[in-house]
């Protein structure tokens, strides 16, 4: 055990989870009259209150629109909102923060790089490598580029254990391969893909390479430059963050290379009836009022992370998930989904003759709340034969009383079919 761990559970922690609970004022409700034991931070992570402070903070005295006015407040509000451009910068080590792109998630940055980078870039026969772990979003951006190019998407299969088949991704790589697009963590299984193998193997073969990082960033430090990716995406509210913001991170010639993919106010040097000319990166891939105020906040909440540290939260999180493995093991009937122990934060797995729809909602009652279903990533669910798991997944405020309320709960599901 870390140091970090074991100072853990002393209560010496230089990472205090009940500090760092009282910081989040909706863990302290309850539901259906239970303590809220929430485990669903892979869908979308509770916010600390100097998250909602800011957020509040800017409606209430620096809010106006941003990079329109000479005003005052437009000025502060304009600062307030590029600080966040360069802070997300030294989030992820990237070069330069006029590489950092503003959207409205992962998702539409995914959208962004399909149909500013592939739909152009890529010709009639050209491939795309996707993996069967991926999220919906990381593949049907790819699938709709794909249709107006022409080019082909192949995906790279799972073991058994859910990590990526290295020996089939090396056959599939070839002189067609263009761009390969990989999670940096599963969220339906969390298993971690070796992206230290993968993406010099891309380089190798003459493709880019982006990186769906939506969990990965919320779990461990991110560092796109040792990484080598070409393209990083993440969503601001896994990351305790506001929702309805999101950054694309891209190397600057690809994103000098890439044209515009909206058009509207802002990304315009020059607009005339017929032909107008458009800004440099940033600002190009920006049209129309971005998200100002949850931009701002955003930056509060990679403070907030920082603060913490991602590799003292990523202990916290190993203990929370390998603490979940053991209860699960002990209990019968359990089938946890996706056992390679390349694995953070997150648990899926099956109780024998009981529905995940049916666990879901058994715990719920009893204030925990887990998310069921195909978790967005139906390859994954194909590759097993399942419709659907029970996902269990820890963010830094969790604790091991409520891996234990977890597993209380599913004892008394169990109970309750038998
Ligand atoms: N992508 C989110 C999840 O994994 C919504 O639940």
């Amino acid at each position: 055990m870390s140091a970090v761990l074991a100072e853990l559970r002393t209560g010496n922690a230089p990472f205090d989870v009940e500090r760092v609970r009282a910081d989040f004022p909706i863990l302290s409700r309850q539901v259906h009259g239970r303590p809220l034991v929430y485990l669903d931070s892979a869908a979308s992570a509770q916010k600390p209150r100097q998250v909602i402070e800011a957020e509040s903070r800017v409606y209430e005295s620096e809010y106006a629109n941003v990079h329109r006015g000479v005003h005052y407040l437009s000025q502060v509000a304009t600062e307030k909102f590029e600080a966040t451009r360069t802070r997300i910068a030294a989030f992820i080590n990237a070069p330069d923060e006029n590489e950092v792109v503003f959207t409205r998630g992962a998702s539409e940055a995914i959208n962004l790089v399909a149909f500013s980078y592939v739909a152009h870039f890529l010709k009639e026969g050209d491939e795309i490598l996707i993996s069967e772990l991926e999220h919906h979003s990381n593949i049907v951006p790819w699938q709709l580029a794909a249709q107006r190019c022409g080019a082909v998407i192949r995906a790279i299969p799972i073991c058994d254990d859910g990590q990526i088949d290295m020996a089939a991704y090396a056959e599939l790589l070839g002189p067609r391969t263009r761009l390969v697009a990989i999670t940096g963590q599963s969220n339906a299984l969390g298993i971690v893909p070796p992206l230290e193998r993968i993406i010099p193997m891309a380089h190798d073969a003459g493709a880019r390479v982006l990186v769906d990082g939506c969990q990965a960033i919320t779990h461990r430090p991110v560092d796109v430059q040792a990484m080598g990716c070409d393209f990083f995406v993440f969503s601001g509210h896994k990351i305790y963050g506001p929702t309805g913001v999101g950054a694309l991170w891209g190397r600057a010639e690809l994103l000098e290379a890439m044209p515009p993919w909206q058009g509207g106010g802002e990304m315009i040097a020059r607009v005339g009836i017929e032909k107008s000319t458009y800004k440099g990166i940033p600002h190009r891939f920006e049209a129309g009022t971005p998200a100002i105020a949850q931009v701002i906040a955003l930056k509060d909440a990679l403070d907030y992370v920082d603060a913490l540290g991602l590799d003292a939260i990523a202990d916290h999180e190993a203990m929370l998930l390998d603490h979940a493995l053991r209860r699960l093991s002990e209990m019968d009937g359990v089938t946890i989904v996706g056992t390679n122990p390349a694995k953070a934060s997150i648990v899926s797995f099956l109780l024998d003759g009981i529905h995940p729809h049916d666990i879901g909602t058994i715990v719920d009652r009893e204030g925990v709340a887990v998310r069921v279903g195909h978790h967005c990533a139906q390859p994954v669910m194909a590759r097993y034969d399942i419709a659907a798991t029970v996902r269990a997944s820890f963010g830094l405020y969790n604790t091991l009383a409520e891996v234990d309320a977890l597993i209380a709960s599913l004892e008394k599901t169990r109970e309750i079919f038998a």
